[in-house]
């Protein structure tokens, strides 16, 4: 038998196959395309603690391999989720791991010790990298803020804590090392590289907030080296995430160094995706002649192919 569960300190997955926030709605919509039971978990769009509108259209336009954004953050706040959406996703029977984004770090302790008095929930994803709206990027670019968030929100609820880094830093590996010292159980690896569409014949920013993050199989190398650096040099879960839509890209993230993966943009264009990678991942590592998903995570050999 196969051991397909994985343990990131405090959270523990049934597998490894997580679906992204910002890719998967509240679940309700990919309800006819997937099965949830079968996935290791599911990770809603962002709540913030009030209702946002969200950036000027056009928001999203797609690149060469791959999808910019310039979402801002649309939702409808952290009332209208727990209201509506955790009834739901609380009875879907996988891993809901709530995803929250705040102006300041009360407004992250706020929410997170609200939705840690959620029956259910199995941890908490802290977006300290979205691109798209202004503050929201700072705490994933500065080590002391993100770590002052990742403790602040461990001390308000009892939820395993995972924040969710942005490349766009010089030295990720500083940023997830101040994550992990503060308490993060995991890391996410990584939200969207900031980059810009241009419509040359209007003179024109494609996108209504002019910049976006981009994603998908475009962005996929970027985020393996990312996984790769901080799984060589930080003691912390990482979850990877950035261009994964086949088998192959999971078992890369994994011998990188990820004990876990988030599907994302893949779910856009292949809603059913994350059920197929979790049948695949179960065949593969039978292939492999591995017991569980730990064989895989970081055995990467280190010598050059030429050696
Ligand atoms: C957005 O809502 O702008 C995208 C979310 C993110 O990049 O974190």
């Amino acid at each position: 038998m196969t051991q397909l569960a994985v343990q990131l300190n405090r959270l523990k997955l049934a597998n490894p196959i997580l679906v992204a926030s910002g890719t998967f709605g509240y679940a309700r919509e990919m309800a006819a395309y997937v099965d949830f039971t079968k996935l290791g978990g599911i990770i809603p769009k962002t709540i913030t603690a009030e209702p946002r509108r969200g950036n000027p259209p056009p928001r999203t336009v797609e690149t060469p391999s791959g999808m910019l954004n310039s979402i801002g953050l649309d939702n409808d706040g952290i009332d209208y989720f727990l209201e509506t959406h955790v009834p739901y996703l609380t009875s879907l029977g996988t891993a809901v791991i709530a995803n929250i984004a705040g102006r300041n770090v009360d407004e992250f302790v706020t929410m997170a010790s609200r939705l840690g008095k959620v029956d259910r929930l199995a941890a908490l994803e802290l977006n300290i990298s979205c691109p798209n709206v202004s503050g929201g990027v700072d705490f994933g670019t500065n080590p002391e803020m993100a770590a002052d968030v990742v403790s602040s929100v461990r001390d308000a609820c009892d939820l395993p804590v995972i924040a969710k880094l942005t490349p766009n830093v010089t030295s990720i590996v500083t940023i997830a090392q101040a994550a992990a010292d503060a308490g993060a159980d995991a890391v996410s690896l990584v939200n969207t590289f900031l980059g810009m569409a241009i419509d040359w014949r209007k003179r024109r920013p494609i996108l209504g907030n002019k910049l976006g993050g981009l994603s998908g199989p475009a962005i996929k190398p970027l985020a393996l080296r990312c996984v790769y650096q901080v799984a060589q040099n930080v003691e912390v879960p990482i979850i990877g995430v950035g261009g994964i839509g086949t088998i192959d890209d999971v078992m890369e993230f994994l011998v990188a160094g990820a004990s876990a993966v988030q599907i994302g943009t893949a779910n856009f264009y292949n809603p059913s995706v994350s059920e197929r990678l979790v049948t695949e991942i179960a065949d593969c590592l039978r292939d492999q002649a591995c017991n569980s998903i730990a064989d895989l995570v970081g055995s990467i050999h280190h010598e050059s192919p030429n050696s």
